[in-house]
């Protein structure tokens, strides 16, 4: 089914949806799990949702409507992250890979010099993890305890990437992780 991106605006019209969302859906895999209304509008006056280096979306679904918000980050670099999250009700039906499919769509549309696009997600979210696999990504990057966890011990940041080729082509371009002989 068609996803769409509508772009938000989140310091007008959408402002007061974007805090609604925020801080009404758990994001337990994220830094900060259950996000207040002052820790949204900090965000959203620094500039965290647009600004040269961020821009965000709500994502339509043609049957299922309004299901879930996309940040894309570092946008100034030839080499862009993502935020996804999925409203809860939406979480749990396989969703994300289609939403993936379409984030790499829309990014290697619309952005021509960006040739690889990355995502980092915590080592336990094993429904993005495995979102990643199936839509292709490859991971490379494990960051032993580089996700900070509020009142815990740190876990691993797993990082993944898709090539534009890759996207192109629908083949994976792999590695040797053990290239160095010692
Ligand atoms: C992460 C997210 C985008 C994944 O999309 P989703 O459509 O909800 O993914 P699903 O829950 O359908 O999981 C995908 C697969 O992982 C499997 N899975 C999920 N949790 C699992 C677990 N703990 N152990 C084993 N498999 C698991 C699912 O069973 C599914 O596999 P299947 O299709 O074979 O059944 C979505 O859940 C979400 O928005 N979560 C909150 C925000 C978030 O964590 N965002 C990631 C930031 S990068």
């Amino acid at each position: 089914m068609n996803i769409t991106f509508a772009r938000l605006d989140p310091v007008g019209a959408d402002h007061d949806a974007l805090v609604d969302f925020m801080t009404r859906n758990e994001f337990p895999f994220h830094v900060r799990t259950r996000p207040r209304a002052a820790d949204i509008e900090g965000l959203i006056s620094k500039g965290a949702y647009r600004d040269e280096d961020n821009d965000s979306f709500w994502i339509d679904h043609g049957e299922l409507g309004r299901i879930g918000f996309l940040r894309l980050e570092d946008l100034s670099d030839e080499d862009p992250l993502f935020d996804l999250r999925l409203d809860t009700p939406f979480r749990g039906r396989g969703l994300g890979l289609q939403i993936l499919r379409a984030v790499a769509d829309h990014v290697f549309r619309t952005m021509p010099s960006v040739n690889r696009f990355e995502g980092q997600t915590r080592e336990d979210n094993i429904a993005m993890r495995k979102t990643f696999h199936r839509g292709g990504w490859v991971k490379e990057a494990h960051y032993r305890e580089g996700w900070p966890v509020d009142g815990g011990t740190p876990l691993a940041s797993v990082a993944y990437s898709i090539l534009r080729r890759d996207w192109e082509t629908g083949e994976t371009t792999t590695f040797v992780w053990d290239d160095l002989v010692l």
